[in-house]
């Protein structure tokens, strides 16, 4: 089924000749799908009269937007100081290799997006991460393997 994009033509049409609300436009149109399919960026680039490989600069380096649908759960890794000192790229090591997605991506199965952030407020349980709205903290890579399985048995296996 072909998306339908029209939302995201109203959204574009209520920001026309307004100056300085590119990001309040892509925050908007990303509340509205999830993510910023690119047909959405085309009619961005279009309508604001914006370079299409410009365009593609600024969301890539706001972390906030997203380019591709997000899993079904979320995992953010915290590499925040206290959790990069305690071991975040360890857990995150083992979460790329069990779930065979890198950050920022989500697994083939659409079930995990792996998300790197800064702290979470938890320092005191770092390293951590958090599991859609759930905190999980003192964790090593195999814990982190457990939770992950312990939300969905069949993945990482085989
Ligand atoms: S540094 Fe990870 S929770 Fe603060």
């Amino acid at each position: 089924m072909k998306m339908s994009l029209s939302k995201a033509r109203e959204i574009i049409k209520k920001y026309q000749g307004k100056e300085g609300v590119l990001i309040t436009i892509l925050q908007g149109i990303q509340d509205v799908y999830g993510y910023l399919p690119k047909d959405t960026l085309k009619i961005v680039a279009q309508e604001r009269s914006i370079p299409p490989a410009t365009l593609f600069g600024i969301v890539t380096f706001y972390s906030q937007f997203k380019l591709s649908p997000c899993g079904e759960h979320i995992i953010k890794v915290c590499h925040g100081t206290a959790c990069h000192v305690t071991g975040a790229e360890r857990i995150t090591e083992a979460i790329v290799g069990m779930l065979n997605v890198k950050e920022g991506e989500t697994t083939s199965d659409g079930k995990f997006t792996l998300e790197k952030v800064a702290c979470l407020g938890c320092c005191s349980l770092a390293p951590c991460i958090m599991i859609d709205d759930k905190v999980y903290g003192k964790l090593t890579a195999d814990k982190a393997k457990r939770v992950i399985r312990r939300i969905s048995p069949d993945t990482g296996k085989g």
